[in-house]
């Protein structure tokens, strides 16, 4: 693995190790050769030797830079030789690519965030950079959902979140169980109490494209400006770097021009929640 001024060079890492969050999403904490610096929103191209690459969201702090974290769900070849690897085995990242939340513009307003399933992996990065800045915001919500209490990433980290005074903080699963107390219902249906100024408020939605088309509707419903509503897109990557064509959207590539974008931009193509 070079570092030569090409783009698809490979910075070595070290797995130092994994959690298993969930029946198929692991987490995994890993320690780059040199230092791989990104902010919230980005993503970087994960390659294991011999299998293939394939795009993540880190989950981890931007601001720690000696280490890196990714949450992967395991749904085909690449992911599942993720999920086989351990403390001590060896990966190659490139990065970071795309664009990141324009968090200096949220400052001074309030924030919702909206996340669904596997969305919460890059959310708990973009989170841990609004906790870094929360004296700048009139308020911060956040509202996730998932399938099962079970699917539920990072919980006992969310317990920690529940507790924080400078958070609003609602999680909801389609179909309880006896370890879950909170409300049953998809994600739209806990944003009802959010009781805020939609009108310069700003909402960021992460999760499956289904739970992303109807929670940007209800967004749009409860007010927010299509400007102000802000969307990661996980469109299908190749190269991560604008060069294959893979993640067309409209006029935009998804890795160079996202994957955060503004439903402004985007809310006239009809691929949008393919
Ligand atoms: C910017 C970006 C950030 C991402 N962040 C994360 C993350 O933090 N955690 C995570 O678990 N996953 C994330 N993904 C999705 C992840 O890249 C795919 O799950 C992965 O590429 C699948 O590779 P595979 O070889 O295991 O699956 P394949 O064998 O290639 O495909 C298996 C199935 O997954 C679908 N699939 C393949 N690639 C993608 C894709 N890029 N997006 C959605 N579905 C896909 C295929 O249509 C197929 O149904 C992200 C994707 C993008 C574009
Ligand atoms: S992934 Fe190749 S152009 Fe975007």
């Amino acid at each position: 693995m070079c570092t030569n001024g090409n783009p698809y060079s490979l910075i070595r890492t070290e797995v130092l190790d994994v959690i298993e969050e969930t029946p198929t999403i692991k987490t995994l904490r890993m320690k780059p050769e040199k230092a791989l610096v990104f902010r919230a929103g980005q993503f970087i191209e994960m390659a294991v030797p011999g299998v293939g690459e394939a795009p993540f969201t880190p989950s981890s702090r931007s601001s720690q830079t000696d280490e890196i974290s990714v949450s992967v769900m395991r749904v085909g070849t690449v992911t599942q030789e993720i999920h086989r690897l351990g403390s001590g085995d060896i990966v190659g990242l490139r990065g970071p690519y795309g664009s990141e939340y324009p968090l200096d513009e949220f400052a001074g307003r309030e924030v919702l965030v909206v996340g669904g399933g596997c969305g919460f992996a890059p959310l708990r990065s973009l989170m841990y950079s609004l906790f870094e800045m929360s004296d700048q915001f009139k308020s911060l919500y956040f509202r996730g959902g998932c399938r099962k209490p079970g699917e539920l990433l990072y919980r006992d980290e969310m317990k920690g979140w529940a507790q924080r005074d400078d958070l609003n903080m609602v999680l909801t699963v389609d179909e309880g169980d006896d370890t879950w107390d909170g409300p049953v219902g998809v994600v739209t249906t806990i944003l009802d109490d959010v009781d805020m100024d939609v009108a310069s408020g700003v909402a960021i939605v992460c999760g499956p494209p289904i739970m992303m088309k109807f929670a940007t509707f209800k967004v749009l419903e409860m007010g927010f400006a299509d400007e102000n509503i802000f969307l990661s897109m996980e469109k299908n990557m190749s190269c991560g770097i604008g060069k294959c064509g893979h993640c067309r959207l409209g006029e935009y590539y998804c890795c160079k021009d996202g994957p955060v974008f503004r439903y402004s931009q985007i809310k006239d193509y009809s691929e949008i929640w393919d």
